[in-house]
């Protein structure tokens, strides 16, 4: 009898001896790795910031023609007042015309703005692909360009002025660049600042009627070299218009623009 009390006490023993020592074991947490690709947070976050406006971006339902936000002659000491006023109320009106036109049995894409059509252009049916690349980059490309022109232009001023010197030495080093992409670019487009997805200073050109955008680039500034913007005092002269136009350069809105997409990301 007593012999089977012994061999139960040490049975008992054992069972808690076992039961401390699973217990004590360090503890493992599993670690399953996401599916999903992991962004950087320059490309995840310019994906959320309005390009056409400070806190708004361009709709589509239907694309509006926004007012010159100065008088067509306010420029005079770059850009003749006949320019602006055929450049606006004619090419930029044409832009948002044609938008319409192509989105006009598309109510899905209509509930899209501009920007988000031009960030991914895949979600837009083959067919009228293009045709939104272009008239949806006409509208947003000059929306931006006429808020960036309006003051005085000279040097720059703020944050912007002090990314310029860091990136590209000086100012004068950044005109020239700039003023050299713009000639550079053969036939009609653009030549913009942008801030990459590497969060760096970038000067790029596009072709036509594309905006920084469709590349994951911010455009902080950009200068139009359509002919259109500059035929009737200019005429084939873009190097001179290039050079003239930094006497009506904003650098008020250019440095605002700089610092949504520095302070957003
Ligand atoms: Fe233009």
């Amino acid at each position: 009898m007593q012999k089977q009390l012994q061999q139960s006490i040490a049975l008992i023993l054992a069972f808690v001896i076992g039961i401390l020592f699973v217990a004590c074991q360090p503890t493992t947490i599993s670690q399953t790795p996401t599916d999903q690709p992991q962004q950087s947070p320059a490309q995840s976050s310019i994906t959320a910031i309005p390009v056409a406006y400070p806190n708004q971006e361009l709709s589509a339902s239907p694309a509006q023609l926004p007012p010159l936000p100065y008088d067509a002659g306010a420029l005079s000491q770059a850009i003749d007042a006949e320019t602006m006023q055929i450049h606006h109320d004619r090419h930029h009106q044409a832009y948002v015309d044609n938008l319409n036109k192509a989105l006009a049995d598309q109510p899905n894409l209509q509930k899209l703005s501009v920007e988000a059509m031009l960030r991914d252009l895949n979600t837009v049916p083959e067919n009228i692909r293009q045709t939104v690349r272009n008239n949806a980059g006409g509208h947003l490309n000059h929306t931006i360009f006429w808020q960036i022109m309006g003051s005085g232009g000279g040097q720059p001023t703020g944050a912007i002025a002090q990314a310029i010197n860091q990136t590209f030495g000086s100012f004068e080093n950044f005109q020239q660049q700039f003023n050299q992409a713009g000639s550079d670019r053969f036939g009609s487009g653009w030549v913009w600042l942008v801030q990459n997805p590497q969060r760096q200073l970038q000067i790029v050109s596009t072709p036509n009627q594309d905006n920084p955008i469709s590349e994951g680039s911010y455009p902080i500034m950009g200068n139009d070299v359509w002919e259109h913007a500059y035929y009737l005092r200019y005429q084939n002269r873009r190097a001179d218009y290039l050079n003239n136009w930094w006497d009506v350069v904003n650098w008020d809105e250019i440095n605002r623009r700089y610092q949504t997409v520095t302070q957003q990301q």
